[in-house]
């Protein structure tokens, strides 16, 4: 029994057929449980031998059969795990990574700036009420400054934010309330106008105002801010000019050009041969602005400038139609990759 039954375990396989042997030899029905029963045939003397030579052989088995078990058991986990095997060597698919928009490496880059001088970044609503784009901004209803910003209107008291300035005068009043001087913020943001949508004109674009309030603010504290802008933005070597200009919330106002990046300031097709190109709107805040958001005007004052995303993006990158931004051509978005 005993040869025969280690020579069928030494040969079994697989773990089943190995719990069968282990039942067949070792269970109550197996030939050892069938030796045992003879033993009460045998004399007091012989039995305990004989017994003791049974239990030898018993346990021989079953520990024939464990140590097979282990052996059987170590080589299916090896072959699981050749078989599992992944092969690293291959090379993988690189997932495709998007980039920044063009117009918020823009933004992000005069955010970054204005940080950098210490102001902080406001936010307001893209539906916003007519008080704080029109009303709060000294343009009255019925006035005729309003015809200068065709409006999208939802109904009779909101609309969709015409420019930036109307996050000014949301962050004037809030300051305000808190009494809390000087104010330095940039706000950037999407702004509607009802325009036909061409080469140089879009419905939906991108300003970014800058507010400072506070004491004793001058013009030419803006005309300095302004000119670390332009030539942080376009060059060391720009220069800026300040023209006058009319806008409701200011007063002076003046719209400001820099030296023409391209050219230098020699005259070239990007400025028209001028020299010039204007970036942007700016001027004092109105003292009527500083009254409705709750300042004495005869105690603070300050400056404010609104810049258009889009247009010194288009600049910068020498891109000649507006439209670029906004078709979400994949080919044209992949060339910004590189500025970020
Ligand atoms: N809000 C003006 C515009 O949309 C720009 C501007 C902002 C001008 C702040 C002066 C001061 O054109």
């Amino acid at each position: 029994i005993r040869k025969e039954g280690l020579e069928k375990i030494a040969a079994c396989k697989d773990v089943n057929e190995l719990q069968q042997l282990r039942v067949l030899y070792l269970g109550k029905k197996g030939p050892i449980q069938e030796v045992m029963k003879s033993m009460k045939d045998l004399s007091a003397e012989e039995r305990p031998i004989f017994g003791q030579k049974v239990n030898d052989v018993k346990k021989l088995m079953s520990e024939a059969i464990e140590a097979r078990k282990e052996v059987l058991e170590s080589e299916e986990m090896e072959r699981r795990i050749e078989s599992e095997k992944i092969d690293i060597t291959l090379d993988g698919q690189k997932p495709s990574l998007g980039n920044l928009h063009p117009l918020m490496l823009v933004q992000q880059e005069i955010e970054d700036l204005f940080v950098g001088l210490g102001y902080q970044v406001g936010e307001g609503p893209e539906v916003e009420l007519d008080l704080y784009n029109f009303e709060r901004a000294n343009i009255p209803k019925d006035h005729p400054a309003r015809d200068m910003q065709d409006t999208f209107y939802i109904n009779a008291e909101e609309l969709l934010r015409t420019h930036t300035t109307a996050i000014q005068t949301r962050q004037l009043e809030e300051f305000a309330k808190e009494d809390k001087l000087p104010i330095k913020v940039i706000c950037p943001g999407k702004v509607y106008r009802r325009d036909d949508d061409d080469a140089t004109h879009s419905h939906q674009f991108m300003q970014c105002e800058g507010l400072v309030v506070g004491e004793g603010i001058r013009l030419s504290d803006l005309k300095g801010t302004l000119l670390f802008l332009a030539q942080s933005m376009f060059g060391k070597e720009r220069t800026i000019r300040f023209r006058p200009s009319y806008f409701q919330f200011t007063e002076p106002s003046v719209e400001v050009d820099v030296s023409c990046h391209v050219c230098g300031g020699k005259g070239c097709p990007v400025c028209k041969g001028t020299g010039w190109i204007e970036i942007l709107g700016a001027g004092m805040v109105h003292p009527n602005v500083l009254t409705m958001a709750g300042f004495d005007p005869k105690k603070v004052n300050g400056f404010a400038f609104g810049i258009g995303i889009e247009r010194v993006a288009m600049l910068k990158y020498g891109i000649s139609d507006i439209r670029n931004f906004y078709t979400n051509d994949i080919r044209f978005l992949k060339t910004f990759s590189r500025f970020e």
